[in-house]
């Protein structure tokens, strides 16, 4: 029996390509490999959205080359956004002999024609350089829990200036919507319980197929009666409607929980990021969804060190962070993409400078999310157990609808089980409670 480990670098994008190329492997004949065991094929799905992430990538394909000289008949796969990227495949093939396999996002599909090329030749690299449509009849291995990841549309077509996703993913293409609510009747028959619908636009959804929409799917989706939540990201805080809001409110199974990435809160920034909103208009958008859904959680995306971004800039991004009072802030440090037209601009804010602003960030954020966390004590909420705690595999741990953790004490049947759960405490990132 042959063996494989997937390594998966990125978003949940990425993890569900994950999940369909180990699919695609198993029905090869593949198993994944358990802890100890020497896997045949060690295949690298990799993220191009921040250098960091690549940097993460060649730190591996180092220590691989190791692994390669005492096992040499170990095959070395690389695939997913970094090859897809613009002559890096070239440079990976070149600088990593040891690596057999390359390939991009969108000739992933094809790993099985890629593995028996590899039989024969030396070093196979391949990368398409467009998108086709979008595979539906494709096997999957998913992750074990209770939270199936559906991908519901593929590609960005938004062109944001720093972002290289658009390049690596294509334009947007939706999924056909009968295929999407197949695929989730099949996971809760499995017994999967809450479905996670991505896409890097999800508001997007439908646009491209005519009588289809987010909303729409939505509301399909929430007549499956065997799932329980319904969960989805990424939105563009352009695009989300108030169709979809308002459709948020009405669903019985759709979560009040929305991943809005605001990037920046300064206007001229906004300007030149390309995100097509203002300060206000974000504002304003948020008002809105808290008139509609007042128990909401709101999460973001951050970007620190933007050319050009000035002090006055990071302070206007601190005062609309304060003013909305997100749930949870990601933060990151801007870091120049090749192809983008950000990478074209002077990278004006020092390394150091770029540091300092994220870490104020991050305190003022840590505060924000005390103070919200600390409203829940005493409260009751509905959890849906999800398994043991990371921090303490003796206690379990569970999601409210608003995609807060919770972690509390209780017997490991209950995984799976919804359960009304009493918050006793609460830090800037979890809650804990007694049901
Ligand atoms: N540098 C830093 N952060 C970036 N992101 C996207 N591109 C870059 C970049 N070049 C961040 C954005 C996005 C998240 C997934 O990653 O905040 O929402
Ligand atoms: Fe990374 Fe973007 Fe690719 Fe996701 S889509 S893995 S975030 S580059």
């Amino acid at each position: 029996m042959r063996l494989y480990q997937i390594i998966t670098y990125g978003c949940q994008m990425n993890d569900r390509d994950s999940e369909i190329l180990a699919g695609l492997l198993e029905k090869r004949g593949f198993r994944a490999a358990s802890g100890g065991e020497q896997a045949n094929l060690i295949l690298l799905n990799t993220c191009c959205v921040r250098k960091s992430a690549e940097d993460k990538l060649f730190g591996k394909l180092h220590e691989l080359r190791l692994v390669k000289q005492q096992n040499p008949e170990i095959k070395i796969a690389v695939g997913g956004c970094v090859p897809q990227l613009p002559s890096q495949a070239a440079q990976i093939a070149k600088r990593f002999p040891h690596v057999d396999l390359i390939f991009g996002t969108f000739n992933s599909h094809q790993l099985d024609k890629l593995l028996d090329r590899l039989d024969a030749s030396q070093q196979v690299c391949e990368v398409w350089e467009s998108a086709g449509p979008v595979q539906e009849e494709l096997p999957s291995k998913r992750k074990t829990g209770i939270r199936a990841q559906v991908s519901i549309i593929a590609g960005c077509d938004n062109f944001c200036s720093y972002c290289a996703v658009p390049m690596v993913r294509g334009r947007e293409r939706s999924r056909h919507p009968d295929r999407i609510q197949e695929e989730i009747r099949e996971a809760a028959s499995q017994g999967f319980r809450e479905v996670l619908l991505l896409g890097q636009n999800v508001n997007s959804y439908g646009k491209d197929l005519g009588n289809a929409s987010f909303a729409k799917l939505l509301r399909q989706i929430d007549r499956i009666e065997a799932i329980d939540r319904i969960r989805f990201m990424t939105s563009h805080p352009r695009d989300l409607s108030m169709e979809t809001i308002e459709t948020i409110r009405e669903g019985q199974r759709i979560c009040e929980h929305i991943h809005l990435p605001l990037q920046s809160g300064s206007n001229r920034i906004l300007e030149i990021m390309n995100r097509k909103y203002s300060q206000m208009d974000y504002l304003r958008l948020i008002d809105n969804i808290r008139k509609v859904l007042p128990e909401a959680s709101l999460t973001t995306d951050i970007i620190v060190g933007f050319p050009g971004e000035e002090n006055s800039d990071f302070q206007e991004t601190l005062k609309t962070l304060k003013i909305i009072g997100f749930d949870a802030a990601f933060t990151f440090m801007y870091s120049p993409r090749p192809g983008t037209l950000a990478a074209r601009m002077k990278d004006t804010v020092s390394m150091q400078e770029k540091k300092s602003r994220l870490q104020e960030l991050m305190k003022v954020q840590a505060e924000i999310g005390l103070h919200l966390n600390q409203r829940l004590v005493e409260r009751e909420v509905e959890v849906l157990v999800e398994g043991p705690s990371k921090s303490n595999p003796n206690r379990l741990m569970g999601r409210t609808r608003t995609n807060k953790i919770v972690i509390f004490d209780a017997a490991p049947s209950l995984i799976g089980k919804t359960l009304k759960v009493q918050i006793v405490k609460a830090n800037s990132w979890s809650l804990y409670g007694a049901i």
